[in-house]
This record gives C-alpha cells, sequence and structure tokens, in this order.
C-alpha cells in the first residue's frame, strides 16, 4: 500500500478541487485506501462553510478512473460481504449526489466502472474532447453488475434503452457520443477542462445552473418506450429475450443487470432499486463465472507483463517491419502494424497482386474510419504507411520480416533463402505458418537463431490471440522482441515451444476429429454442433471447418496424425466430404449449404448420401456428445503442458479462450479441470478409454491429480 495520498484536495475561493492521482500506478482504481481518502476529503469539504462547490478531477492525463481496485473482490467470502461493500458505494455516492455542495466530474480518459458510477452522482459531468475519453459500465465482462448505483444512474441519466446498452454489453461510449446520449453535460478541449469545471461548480453553487436538469432524448421512440410503464416493460421483455439467445444461460450477470435496472423503476421508493443492486452484485460476486472471468482479467494482465525471457534480455526496437505474402493474412499483419504507425513494405511475386493486398489493407482500415475510430486524415496516413514491391528493396532496413506465402515448405526456404540475402545480421525472420514446425522452416536459415514463429488467427485485425512460437535455438532478444511487437499491435501473446500444431491446433485437431467420427458413427451435423455451442463455444466444430476451409483443416490434421499418429488420425467423414470437392464458405459447398452471398443456410442434407446411414442420423445425447468432444480437448491442453509446449496453464488457458473461443466462463481447459476435479476428469477419460480404445488415455498430469490453480486467492 502506497504511503503517497492518492486525493490531494485544494480550495479556491470557495471552490474545492479534489484531485485523484494513485502514486505509482498508470491509472486511478478505487482501492479501500482511495475510498477512505476521498470520504475523508468529502467530510471536511461538507464541514467548512466556505466551500460551495467542488470539482472531481484526475492528476494523470488520459485516465479519469478505471473502476474499482478489483483485487478488493477476491476478499469476498459471501454474497453478504459483497452486497455490504455495494451498499458502501450506495452511501458514498449518496452523499455526493444529495450533499450540500455540488461536484463537477471533470473527465479525462478513461471513466470506467466506478469512476462513472462516481461521475453519474456528480451534478454536472464535463468530457475532455480526446481519443482517450470513454466511458463504460464493463461489469458484466466480469460476471458482475455495476455495483455503485450503475444501473440506478445511469438510465435516469441517459433513458432505458441508452442505459441497458451499455450496462448489458459493457461498451465503451466516446466523448461526442456521451454528449448526444445525455451522459455529459458538456465536452470541452482537455487543456481548458480544469478551468470549465471550477467556473460549473461555481455556478451551479450560485444556483445560476441548476443541479437537476433533464439531459435524456425525447424522441419518439423514447417516448413510446422509456417514459411510460408499458412502453418499458417492453423494453425489458425484448432485453431478457435477447440476452438469453445470446449468452446462452451461461453469463447470470446480464439478467441480473436487467432485474436491478428494472427494480429502479418498480417502486415508489429509491432505496428499493439500490438494495436490490446491492442484493444482485453481491448474488453475482459468488457465482463460478464472475470467478473465471476475474481469472481471465488477471490472466491477461499478467501476461502483458511476461515478455517470457530472462530479466536483462531487452527487445530489439522495431521502426518498420517487411510483410512477405500479400494474401489474406500478410494484408490482415500489415494493416494492424500501419494501424500502430508502422511502416510496412509489402512484398508478393506480381504487381497485382501487391495491389490487391493493398486493396485489402485498405478495408480493414477503414472499418475504423467508418466506426469513426479515426479521422480520415488519419485514415490516409495509416493506409499510406504500406508501401509494396515486388523484389526486396527496402529490406535491408527492417529490423523485422514476417512471412505469410504458401503454406509449403519448399517456397518458405526459398523465401526465407532470398530474405536473408538482403535482410541486416540482426534482423528476425518471423514466420505465420500455421502447421510446418519452426525448426524445419530454420533449417534452411544461415541464423536460425534469428527465425521464429508469429502464428496469428484470421481474421488477423479481430483476433486477440498471436502465439509466439520458440526453436531450442531461438535468441532470447528475438523472442523479446516479437513478444513486444505482437503486445503493440493489440495482441494477447503467448510463448509456444515448437511442436506440431503449436498450442491452439494441437488441442483443436483431437477436438476436431472426434466431431468427424461422430459423423462417422452417424450422428447428425446440426446436433454436434448445437451440443457444442451449447457448452459455450461460439461456433460449433462442424461450422468452424466450414469456414476454416475442408482443405486446410485437412492438411492441418494430416500434419497432425504424421508427427502424433494415434488419437490424431483423422476423421473417415472430413476426408470423403474433401473427396467429394466441397470446401466449406469459401466453396460455398461444405457440411453446410450456403447462398450466392456466402450466407450459411441450413445443413446441406445432400453431404449425408456419401455416408453409411445416408439422411438417418443417429440421437446421441447432447451431454454424451460434448464429453467426447470436450475431453479430448482438455486432455491434450494437459499432455502440451505435460511436454512443456506451454510453459504454465495460465498461457494455456488464454490461448485456448482467445485462440479457439473455449468458453470464457468455464476460465479454460485447465480452470475447467480445476473446476470438475483432475480425478472425476480421469475417471470419465478412462471410461471412453474403454470403447475408443487408445484415444482418451489420459496425461500424466491428470493422473498425478491436484490442481492447476490455487484454490483461494489471487489466482495468478
Ligand atoms: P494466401 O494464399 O491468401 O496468401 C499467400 C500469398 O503469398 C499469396 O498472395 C502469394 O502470391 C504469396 N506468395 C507466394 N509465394 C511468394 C513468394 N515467393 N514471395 C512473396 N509472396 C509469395 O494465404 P494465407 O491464408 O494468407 O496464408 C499465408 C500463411 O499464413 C500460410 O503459411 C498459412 O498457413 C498461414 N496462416 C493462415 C491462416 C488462415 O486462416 N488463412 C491462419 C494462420 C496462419
Amino acid at each position: 500500500m502506497s504511503t503517497q495520498p492518492a486525493v490531494t484536495l485544494v480550495v479556491d475561493d470557495g471552490i474545492a478541487v479534489l484531485t485523484l492521482d494513485v502514486s505509482g500506478a498508470s491509472v486511478n482504481t478505487f482501492s479501500p485506501q482511495v475510498i477512505e481518502e476521498f470520504t475523508v476529503l468529502l467530510d471536511r469539504i461538507d464541514k467548512d462553510a466556505s466551500v460551495r462547490g467542488a470539482v472531481v478531477i484526475s492528476g494523470k492525463a488520459g485516465n479519469f478512473i478505471a473502476g474499482a481496485d478489483i483485487d478488493q473482490f477476491l476478499e469476498f467470502k459471501t454474497a453478504a460481504d459483497a452486497a455490504k461493500a455495494s451498499a458502501f458505494g450506495h452511501t458514498m455516492f449518496h452523499r455526493i449526489e444529495k450533499g450540500r455542495i455540488p461536484v463537477v466530474a471533470a473527465v479525462d480518459g478513461a471513466c470506467l466502472g466506478g469512476g462513472l458510477e462516481l461521475a453519474l452522482a456528480c451534478a454536472y459531468r464535463i468530457a475532455a474532447e480526446s481519443p482517450k475519453t470513454l466511458f463504460a459500465l464493463p461489469e458484466v465482462k466480469l460476471g458482475l453488475i455495476p455495483g455503485a448505483g450503475g444501473t440506478q444512474r445511469l438510465p435516469k441519466q441517459v433513458g432505458l434503452q441508452a442505459a441497458l446498452d451499455m450496462i448489458l454489453t459493457g461498451k465503451n461510449v466516446r466523448a461526442k457520443k456521451a454528449m448526444q446520449i445525455g451522459l455529459v453535460d458538456e465536452t470541452v478541449h482537455p487543456s481548458v477542462l480544469r478551468r470549465i469545471a471550477v467556473e460549473r461548480a461555481r455556478e451551479l453553487a450560485a444556483g445560476t445552473l441548476p443541479r437537476q436538469r433533464d439531459n435524456r432524448k425525447h424522441g419518439a421512440k423514447e417516448i413510446l418506450l422509456d417514459d411510460n410503464p408499458i412502453g418499458r416493460a417492453v423494453v425489458f421483455r425484448t432485453a431478457r429475450e435477447q440476452s438469453l439467445k445470446k449468452s446462452g444461460g451461461h453469463y447470470p450477470a446480464v439478467m441480473a443487470a436487467i432485474d436491478a435496472v428494472a427494480a429502479g423503476y418498480s417502486a415508489s421508493n429509491e432505496a428499493h432499486g439500490y438494495a436490490e443492486e446491492a442484493r444482485l452484485f453481491g448474488e453475482m460476486a459468488m457465482t463460478p463465472v464472475c470467478k473465471e472471468l476475474m481469472f481471465l482479467f488477471y490472466a491477461t494482465t499478467a501476461l502483458k507483463k511476461d515478455s517470457g525471457v530472462p530479466a536483462g534480455v531487452l527487445a530489439l526496437p522495431v521502426s518498420r517491419i517487411a510483410v512477405l505474402g500479400t494474401g489474406f493474412m500478410g494484408a490482415g499483419i500489415a494493416a494492424v502494424s500501419a494501424m500502430q504507425e508502422v511502416p510496412v513494405r509489402f512484398k508478393d511475386t506480381a504487381p497485382e497482386r501487391v495491389a490487391k493486398g493493398i486493396a485489402a489493407v485498405r478495408d480493414v482500415i477503414k472499418d475504423g474510419l467508418t466506426k469513426r475510430r479515426i479521422t480520415r486524415q488519419q485514415f490516409e496516413d495509416q493506409v499510406g504507411l504500406v508501401s509494396g514491391t515486388v523484389e526486396y528493396t527496402g529490406f535491408g532496413r527492417v529490423p523485422l520480416v514476417i512471412e505469410a506465402v504458401f503454406e509449403e515448405l519448399g517456397v518458405k526456404h526459398a523465401v526465407l533463402k532470398e530474405t536473408e540475402a538482403v535482410l541486416a545480421p540482426t534482423a528476425i525472420f518471423a514466420t505465420n505458418t500455421s502447421t510446418i514446425p519452426i525448426t524445419k522452416i530454420a533449417a534452411a536459415s544461415k541464423r536460425p537463431e534469428r527465425v521464429i514463429g508469429m502464428h496469428f488467427f484470421s481474421p488477423v485485425h479481430k483476433m486477440p490471440l498471436l502465439e509466439v512460437i520458440v526453436t531450442k535455438q531461438t535468441a532470447p532478444e528475438v523472442t523479446a522482441t516479437v513478444v513486444e511487437y505482437g503486445r503493440r499491435i493489440g495482441k494477447t501473446v503467448i510463448i509456444v515451444n515448437d511442436s506440431p500444431g503449436f498450442y491452439v491446433n494441437r488441442i483443436l485437431a483431437p477436438y476436431i476429429n472426434e466431431a468427424g467420427r461422430l459423423l462417422d458413427e452417424g450422428v447428425a451435423v446440426d446436433a454436434i454442433d448445437r451440443a457444442m455451442t451449447a457448452f459455450g463455444f461460439p461456433v460449433g466444430p462442424i461450422q468452424l471447418i466450414d469456414e476454416v476451409g475442408l482443405d486446410v483443416a485437412g492438411k492441418s490434421g494430416a500434419v497432425m496424425a504424421e508427427a502424433l499418429g494415434g488419437r490424431m488420425q483423422p476423421s473417415e467423414a472430413l476426408q470423403k466430404v474433401l473427396t467429394a470437392g466441397r470446401l466449406g464458405r469459401k466453396g460455398r459447398q461444405g457440411f453446410y449449404a450456403y447462398d450466392e452471398k456466402g450466407k450459411r443456410e441450413g445443413v446441406d442434407e445432400s453431404v449425408y448420401a456419401l455416408y453409411t446411414g445416408g439422411t438417418r442420423r443417429k440421437e446421441m445425447p447432447k451431454e454424451e456428445i460434448q464429453r467426447r468432444l470436450s475431453l479430448a480437448m482438455l486432455n491434450e491442453a494437459v499432455h502440451c503442458l505435460d511436454e512443456g509446449i506451454i510453459g504454465s496453464a495460465r498461457d494455456g488457458d488464454i490461448g485456448a479462450v482467445f485462440g479457439i473461443g473455449f468458453p470464457p466462463f468455464r476460465g479454460g481447459p485447465f480452470r475447467h479441470i480445476d473446476a470438475v476435479g483432475a480425478a472425476e476428469i480421469v475417471k470419465q477419460l478412462d471410461a471412453l478409454d474403454a470403447v475408443h480404445v487408445g484415444r482418451y488415455t489420459a496425461a500424466a498430469g491428470l493422473r498425478r491429480g491436484g490442481r492447476f490453480y490455487p484454490a483461494v486467492g489471487k489466482p495468478v
């Protein structure tokens, strides 16, 4: 705990300015210490009759308050503990809202969770016009609901529909939008934020600016739906139906948040809504879902600080990069780099391919323009950073080359040799291969210590994970450099030791294979996919194969089978469909049917003609499908940890959740094993292995028993 005060008070001509600046931290959060300091200072100014108004502002440019310090949530032993903390927040913010002194929130930067709840309790809110200014109530992302009045005050401030939109998604609202929906009263240039805030506090104190104002929009939609009980009933019913459908019932906090908001409208006394919010906050804090989502938060935070190399090994500066191959992946990598202001040399074999690649980069970056995250000037500047070539001109100056050419060892070797001939000796060659072991690619290199894997996922600009694959020869500074570069372009990075399939595709392979075997056994395509989406995956395994492309999936499966044999033997089902010339979505024919535009329709029943039993499919209980598929993946994840392919259960969980969409509410394969119990998992594996001999032999790390994570306290 820091001894430096986090909140300082200056009183100037009757206006108190409370500045929050938690020392030694990059962002301000509400810890018990900060709350205590706040309370003491509020007491002091309340008793000081010379103080007539107040301003709350941050001492950190570009960061207001990022919410509660979530370490304190780990201390909750019971729902009552958590509800008590929520009620305490209510008391504190009620004081600000109803107290003698009007308070102005001067917001520059992230204003999240408890930070926004504080701002909502203030009499006036000003937002600095800056891309860093963001408002959000992200509690549902942690399996919680806003607990310091957010579910009560936000609807009153912006109207029911706009409030639910923020509370149920946790999405960010920028300054301009905040002004449009009535969340803030005014936006100003950051340089005058403090001065204007003090001025407004003075006006509020003098009564020239009323403390109660209605900022809400009052259009037809609001009058119809927000402002009367019948309309609100419709809004709540629709929100419940849509949320249930979207969450598959796996995220109880979303429903609890709707209940808390509804409670604020349902009774005549205001206290009822707040009491319900505290109760539901307490209830949610005890759910397993909340624990797993908190784990993911801690794990990603820990990963950001873990360079995966010994202390003292420094990353090399990367001022520009080159990308080889202007196809689908190359364009994605070039785009996310340019979006971080990194100049890119973009090479392919023919000018028309380069032109096509640059057009694809433009499309990715344009998304930011359409969504108004960037200005037209920024858009042009970013696109302008990508320059095409069909030769290796400019490569002598790049410290990092990312290769994304065809997935063929011969092509990769040829490209590697050509590139090394023009690169500086210290430059790094990173390959985005999805299946070829990096050691095999590095075999053609004169400097194998400078060869590494950077396995991106598609589409690159949307998928959060990057697997960095190191060989026995990779130099630590090379690892440190690409890890840092990956983070710079917004990726969550896990470091994996070189091995067929690396980590993510390795655990995916037996899962996909088992799905294929279920088809061999006569189960219907949609029954398999439905079972796994009910388990919590965003898409089912068969749909995934269609999306990835049957040729790609087949190739990857073959590589895994060749390297690991036995349990990786591909199913006949996949082979048959591939031989029939179906490629999945890209060929508009796979296990599913697609319309002209590539939109997925239902299962393509004609696919069953390839299988024994035809369209007469066998019934299999959902639970059995889930057990067969999930256990194949869980077991493989433990094999990877046993073999040292991943360094920790944490990396394995993050890789699975961010790379494959393993259900976040289960925390990841290792968290899920801990929740079920290793002994139970082994029992289930043994039962399956007795029937499907050799495919479910429990990994040693499971047989040893015990947990992968501590049962209490901070998970990582
Ligand atoms: P793609 O076929 O869209 O693009 C490959 C590009 O490489 C083509 O434009 C081709 O002209 C170019 N190329 C071939 N030989 C070249 C050479 N000698 N010099 C320069 N360019 C050359 O393929 P895609 O999908 O972008 O895949 C590229 C790499 O990324 C492959 O290794 C693939 O396994 C890997 N990968 C693909 C993923 C995906 O979902 N498509 C996911 C993760 C990795």
